[in-house]
C-alpha cells in the first residue's frame, strides 16, 4: 500500500490474534456496523474492505468510514461506490448523526474518495504514527458529513440520481465477510 502502514506487511500472527479477533467483535458490539468486504459483482473478486463503525470514546451516532483497496482495484471508481453505498444504509437504518473519516493530508486519492462521498473537510491535525510514513510531516486531515447536510444533499439531487448503486455489493449481510 502507498501510505497506511509504509508499506510494512502486517504479521500473520498479528492477524490472527489481533486484528481478526477484534474485528468480529465489532459485529456484537455494534449492530449493523463493522467491515464489509468489497466484491465485484461480475467475478466475485475480493477487491478490499470496508469499515463504518463507532470509534472508541466518540460521541454516540458518530461513526467512522476507512477503506482499503487492493492495489489491482484502485482508481475504478470502487472506493467512492461502496462509501456512498455505506452513509445513506447508516443515516436510513442506523441512525447515524456524523460520519467521520481521516486520511493523511497527502492521501489525495482517500480524500477525493470522502469529498466525492459528500464529505467536507473540518480540520488538519498531526498525531505521531507508530512507524515513518512517507508525507505524514504534513499531517493528517478530517472530514466529515452530519445528518442535516446529508439530507440537504439528498433533497438538492437530481430525480432518479441515487447515491449509491453500481457494481460492488451493497452492505447487506450477505456483503459482510470479516
Ligand atoms: C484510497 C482508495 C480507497 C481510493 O479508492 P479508489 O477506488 O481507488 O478511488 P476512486 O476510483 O473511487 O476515485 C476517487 C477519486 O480519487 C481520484 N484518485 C484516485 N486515485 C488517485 C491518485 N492516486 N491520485 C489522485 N487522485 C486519485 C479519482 O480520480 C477520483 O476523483 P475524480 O472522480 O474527481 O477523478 C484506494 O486507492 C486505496 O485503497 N488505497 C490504499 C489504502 C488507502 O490509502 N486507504 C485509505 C486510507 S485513509
Amino acid at each position: 500500500m502507498h501510505f497506511i502502514t509504509g508499506g510494512r506487511t502486517t504479521p500473520r500472527d498479528e492477524m490472527a490474534n489481533n486484528v481478526l479477533p477484534a474485528w468480529l467483535h465489532y459485529y456484537k458490539r455494534f449492530e449493523g456496523y463493522g467491515l464489509w468486504a468489497a466484491i465485484e459483482k461480475s467475478t466475485g473478486a475480493f477487491l478490499g474492505w470496508f469499515d463504518f463503525r463507532p470509534q472508541q470514546g466518540c460521541p454516540p451516532g458518530e461513526v467512522e468510514l476507512g477503506y482499503r483497496l487492493r492495489k489491482s482495484a484502485w482508481g475504478k471508481g470502487y472506493g467512492t461506490e461502496g462509501s456512498r453505498a455505506l452513509i445513506p444504509d447508516g443515516f436510513t437504518e442506523h441512525g447515524v448523526q456524523r460520519v467521520v473519516a481521516e486520511a493523511m493530508v497527502v492521501n489525495v486519492a482517500s480524500r477525493r474518495v470522502m469529498e466525492k462521498a459528500g464529505l467536507r473537510l473540518v480540520r488538519v491535525f498531526h498525531e505521531p504514527w507508530p512507524y515513518h510514513i512517507e508525507g505524514e510531516e504534513h499531517g493528517d486531515v478530517e472530514y466529515a458529513l452530519t445528518r442535516t447536510e446529508w439530507e440537504q444533499q439528498e433533497a438538492d439531487r437530481p430525480p432518479g440520481k441515487t447515491s449509491g448503486s453500481g457494481s460492488v455489493s451493497p452492505p447487506t449481510e450477505q456483503g459482510r465477510r470479516e
